[in-house]
């Protein structure tokens, strides 16, 4: 049995399938270990420098990147700061937890932000999306590229161009897809692409990364009470000397290179969306298999987590429990979805393999479970 506890000396032993975060390669634990320079000395910008150049060409684009020393929702937050004024509106389209988030986010910030929701477990359709629109004028439109609690991937490439017709700003939080999943920033005109790295960078928690638009750049020129810490307008400014106005988590950027390195020049970019493609397709496979449903609509499943339902109404906590005793970890449906899904998420540096084998491990807890269930 694995340790399952905190383990001072050695560290965790448990093969994460978690939805982020993720398991983080040796190579990368050994860089964050190394001394850096401070945030303002030249080797510092040098390395900034590399981390927003491998961003841009991850995200296909020739905006700018920025660095957050925050997690995801420290850029929603920005998103929802910088770029509504006041007097406009902002509409989300959510379809799940993570999109009700982008709402509560505007609404804590006093922000005059609308929501318009599909059933969860399904995508937002362009009608859906022309429907919406047509309500009110929106200045921005924010939403999901992948939806982690359900599981759904929206079809960003049919959906954005309806919302760039509106003339709203886009902004698309690709917290669970990025470096996972192929979104191609400049092509589909994404005003701010969004996400934190422990997720598909296979990175410890810590950091978020966006790139931005010149558009968004100077609609936040127009928008007051932005503050201090989340200001995209001196994140600009100290991006183009290579620095971040704060200190910054040093460590987690060095790593960060490194893994866009790897990205980008060792494992190269289409294989690993190849990757994360076939880890999808052997999830669902295994699903059917199993005799279980995947939560998601058809056609709209994601690569990187699979939310699978509870078809033989099984304790879900009690299997999560059992697959750590096996030493991995898996994890329940999200909020309302708990015990009603579980995920599987499959992002990162995970191989197939590694796949095969925890599926095989989680076949035998199931096939107990459904039999203890028989007996009682
Ligand atoms: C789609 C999505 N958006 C936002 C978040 C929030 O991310 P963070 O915890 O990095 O702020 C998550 C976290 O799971 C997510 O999956």
């Amino acid at each position: 049995m694995p340790d399952v506890h905190f383990n001072k000396k050695e560290g965790s032993k448990l093969k994460l399938f978690t939805p982020g975060p993720v398991y983080v390669p040796e190579r990368i634990l050994k860089e964050l270990a190394k001394p850096n320079d401070t945030h303002r000395s030249k080797p510092y910008s040098e390395m900034h420098q590399l981390a927003v150049e491998g961003l841009k060409k991850l995200l296909y684009t020739e905006n700018d990147c920025l660095l957050f020393s925050s997690s995801a929702t420290g850029i929603m937050e920005a998103c929802m700061r910088n770029l509504i004024k006041k007097d406009e509106k902002a509409l989300v389209l959510s379809i799940g937890a993570f999109g009700d988030r982008w709402h509560s986010v505007g609404l804590t910030n006093e922000k005059d932000v609308v929501k318009e929701e599909v059933e969860w477990g399904k995508a937002i359709t362009p009608e859906f999306a022309s429907e919406a629109l047509s309500k009110e004028k929106y200045s921005v439109v924010c939403l999901q590229s992948n939806e982690t609690s359900t599981g759904v991937y929206n079809p960003l490439d049919k959906i954005i161009p309806i919302i760039k017709d509106s003339g709203a700003l886009v902004c698309v939080d690709a917290t669970s897809s990025m470096a996972g999943i192929k979104v191609e920033v400049d092509k589909l005109d994404i005003d701010v692409c969004l996400a934190s790295v422990q997720k598909c960078f296979a990175l410890p928690p810590g950091l978020a990364v966006c790139s931005i638009s010149e558009a968004a750049i100077q609609k936040a020129a127009e928008v007051k009470n932005r503050g201090i810490y989340l200001d995209f307008l001196t994140l600009i400014k100290k991006n183009k000397v290579h620095q971040t106005p704060n200190t910054p988590p040093i460590p987690q950027i060095r790593g960060l290179v490194v893994q866009l390195d790897y990205i980008l020049n060792k494992e190269g970019l289409e294989s690993r969306f190849q990757r994360h493609k076939q880890l999808g397709m052997r999830t669902r496979m295994w699903v059917r298999d199993a005799n279980l449903e995947m939560f998601p609509e058809k056609g709209y499943e994601s690569d990187t987590v699979s939310t699978i339902k509870n078809t033989f109404n099984i304790d879900y906590s009690e299997m999560v429990s059992q697959m750590l005793m096996k030493g991995y970890r898996i994890v329940n449906g999200y909020g309302d979805l708990m015990g009603k899904t579980f995920r599987i998420g499959h992002m990162g540096e995970i191989t197939l393999k590694d796949l095969e084998e925890m599926l095989e491990v989680l076949t035998d807890i199931i096939s107990e479970l459904r039999l203890k269930k028989l007996e009682n």
